[in-house]
């Protein structure tokens, strides 16, 4: 099925499955522990032997020498893989990393050895017997050191610059002007499951059970990084406990396993240990980003400005922080620009809505302190700027559909927004000084082409099954409301298989367009199979309606299983998108509103209250999306308060390498979390007139946290995040 032209009406349209808050279907699987997670697959391979992974203990040089005599001579030990036995390995292009070092070394714990025993214990052991000497060489660790080598490169998703008009010249003439400079450090995904793999060969045929977002992807980069052909790999991930952007791609778990195996001659499973899991694999790059906003004295933007740097190792990717402002306010003069340093540090690379997320950290404190100038209220200055149109192309590109306005003044009354004091630090509660603070939510809606089989059964059984994989997102669940709504049956009548390199190829879960994308292609099959099935009963395929799990025409009609046969049938179709993504600007929109307390006397802040009102299309399914968007406002609670990798400059690796250290919002930092969706359908996004839900909410949460503690306390944090100790000078003075 093309995707060229605007959604018609169609069978999605009914209602009767999609649109229902309906709970998972995988959620008994889940909660009884019946659902295995890739390190759990017992079952799926015998004489299974345990890899440990030994990472670099330099951040940048070479490998003198690896002594593993000792580490062989362990109890236990089948095989030991270095560079020095591995053969020659390709690399995969979306890594900056290799996945085994040596004899460069590029980045602190990247892996040298994978030790193999036949226990858990016995590998984890014998790894501390391995001896490495290295040469370590000086590294690049500091981005704001670096700041002034960074280059200009072109990503995949947009280029570095963009301009039009007279930025300079409406910046200096503009009667109120802002220019501040932002920072946001590294993040972690710090998702619930680590990377784990249990790889097993037979004869040159692999096959990996494993954790990851995208099976495609992973079965090509696994092909050129063991220089194999494709067609031999087989990938399985239907279970996967949170990626957030850092099982986009496969990791050292999965090609060490792959190395561990066909050492050992057995299957191994191997699991990134918790505390190796930050150097090792990848993060979201910091960033230091300057805004420069021009604004009339009625606060209409005239020029607008979004400049970041941020760094990564030698060919590796920039952070997009300024693409939310290529699209969020209008202004006639404007210029983005995003610059790439070289970092010796691990590889930066996705994390959940990359771009918008730690962008909008800077645009929406910036609008922030801008409203400030104008003494204009905040939501009013983005209604003010609010445009309808791609702002850097002009009219000739409108928005898909775009309810920003709407989210703006909704969520300002649920919220109770006129309560707000505007002038900061006047409202006190006991010790707390309370604040409010709110900000936009923008995130592209990209989508991918999606392919899925269906079939029907003798007994009118629909089964689905798609690559596409359910990160903890509901994808199983929404896949099933699709084929149900389409095929017009009960969804207990539906099963959902994902995850498997044997299926047709999905759109995967990442950049939020796994939804609306995977759906899309689950529809296309459907309508493919709606043809087979009427067609097969001498029935007019446009004519049938397909209801109550039977085909009619007129008064005549037969169950899907009739229909079916006592062989079934299985078709397979897909969705393939034009160029509407480029003859409209998509993304979906948001307004976030955040109640704080800042204690006074310690600087501690708390989350009092968050609402967020949202508009991404059709809602598949309210339950789950919701989920996504309280996840996301929850990690821009992070973002703002206290996640960061710290990094250690001299010896260049993240110091906080675990959940210990690595701080996260836990359930006792969330207060009620008040989320809407508007009623939207977007029929130039996609059949399913959906968009993404699954970076939504994280974008302009945090600067809605930060925006409120100013509004408490009147210090302007610009360095995330903010954690007490740079409250507290600012507040002593208060005192
Ligand atoms: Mo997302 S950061 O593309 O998993």
């Amino acid at each position: 099925m093309k995707f060229d032209k605007p959604a018609t009406a169609n069978a999605i349209d009914r209602g009767l499955v999609i649109g229902r808050s309906i709970d998972r279907i995988d959620g008994p699987a889940k909660v009884t522990g019946t659902a295995r997670y890739a390190y759990e697959r017992n079952e799926v391979a015998r004489n299974v032997a345990y890899g440990w992974i030994v990472g670099a203990a330099i951040a940048t040089g070479r490998i003198v020498q690896i002594d593993t005599k000792a580490a062989a001579a362990a109890p236990g030990v089948v095989a030991i893989v270095t560079y020095m036995n591995a053969g020659k390995l390709g690399q995969a292009k979306p890594h900056a990393s290799r996945m085994l070092a040596g004899p460069e070394v590029q980045h602190y714990d990247q892996a040298v050895a994978l030790v193999v025993a036949d226990t858990f214990e016995q590998a984890r052991d014998a790894a501390k017997l391995v001896r490495v000497d290295y040469a370590p060489r000086k590294g690049r660790f500091d981005l704001a050191a670096e700041k002034g080598n960074a280059i200009k490169k072109d990503g995949e998703f947009g280029v570095a610059d963009t301009a039009s008009g007279d930025f300079a010249g409406a910046f200096s003439r503009a009667a109120v002007k802002l220019d501040e400079t932002y920072t946001t450090p590294d993040h972690s995904h710090a998702m619930m499951e680590p990377h784990a793999t249990i790889a097993a060969w037979s004869g040159d045929k692999l096959m990996l059970w494993t954790s990851n977002q995208m099976i495609a992807w992973a079965v090509r980069d696994t092909a050129e990084t063991l220089l194999i052909p494709a067609s031999s790999i087989q990938v399985s991930s239907p279970f996967i406990g949170g990626g957030f952007g850092a099982k986009l791609w496969i990791r050292s778990d999965a090609i060490l396993a792959a190395l561990g195996a066909r050492a050992a001659r057995r299957p191994v499973k191997v699991a990134l240990s918790r505390p190796l899991i930050a150097n090792n694999t990848v993060h979201r790059p910091a960033t230091i980003q300057r805004v420069r906003i021009g604004a009339r004295s009625d606060g209409r933007i005239d020029a607008i400005a979004h400049e970041s740097w941020s760094g990564d190792l030698p060919g590796g990717k920039t952070e997009d922080a300024t693409f939310v402002t290529r699209l969020l306010y209008a202004g006639e003069h404007r210029m983005t620009a995003q610059r790439l340093a070289v970092l010796d540090l691990p590889e930066g690379n996705a994390m959940r809505a990359p771009g918008e997320a730690p962008g909008s950290m800077a645009l929406e404190v910036a609008m922030d302190e801008l409203a400030e100038k104008l003494d204009i209220d905040p939501v009013r200055l983005r209604i003010i700027n609010d445009v309808q149109y791609d702002p850097e192309k002009g009219l000739s590109r409108p928005f898909t559909s775009r309810k920003l306005v709407e989210c703006l003044t909704v969520g300002a009354q649920r919220f109770g927004w006129d309560k707000r004091n505007r002038k900061p630090a006047q409202v006190r509660d006991g010790r707390w000084l309370v604040g409010m603070g709110m900000a936009a939510a923008l995130r592209g809606n990209p989508v991918m082409d999606s392919a899925a089989r269906v079939g029907v059964d003798a007994k009118g059984v629909v089964t689905v099954e798609t690559d596409m994989t359910d990160i903890g997102t509901g994808s199983y669940t929404i896949i099933a409301q699709t084929a149900a709504e389409t095929m017009g049956v009960p969804l207990a009548q539906v099963r959902v298989k994902l995850g498997d390199s044997t299926f047709p190829v999905s759109a995967g879960s990442g950049g939020q367009w796994g939804a609306n994308s995977s759906t899309a292609g689950v529809y296309a099959a459907c309508m493919t199979l709606r043809q087979t099935l009427a067609k097969k009963t001498g029935f007019d395929a446009d004519e049938a309606r397909f209801e109550s799990g039977r085909i009619r025409v007129g008064n005549r009609s037969v169950t899907l299983a009739q229909a079916a046969g006592p062989d079934g049938v299985v078709v397979e179709d897909k969705v393939e998108f034009g160029d509407l993504q480029k003859r409209f600007a998509h993304a979906s929109f948001g307004a976030h509103f955040v109640e704080v307390g800042v204690d006074a006397m310690t600087g501690e802040t708390r989350v009092r209250r968050m609402a967020g009102v949202f508009a991404a299309g059709r809602i598949l399914n309210p339950k789950s999306a919701r989920n996504q968007v309280i996840g996301g406002m929850t990690m821009g609670v992070g973002a703002a308060l206290m996640e960061e990798l710290v990094v250690d400059k001299r010896h260049g690796y993240f110091v906080n390498h675990d959940l210990a250290e690595y701080q996260i919002p836990v359930h006792a930092d969330i207060p009620s979390q008040d989320v809407m969706f508007l009623d939207e359908l977007d029929d130039k996004s996609s059949p399913m007139k959906a968009k993404g839900v699954g970076e939504l909410g994280i974008c302009g949460a945090g600067a809605a946290v930060a925006n409120a503690i100013y509004n408490a306390t009147g210090i302007r944090v610009r360095d995330y995040p903010i954690t007490l100790d740079k409250l507290l000078p600012g507040l002593r003075s208060l005192a």
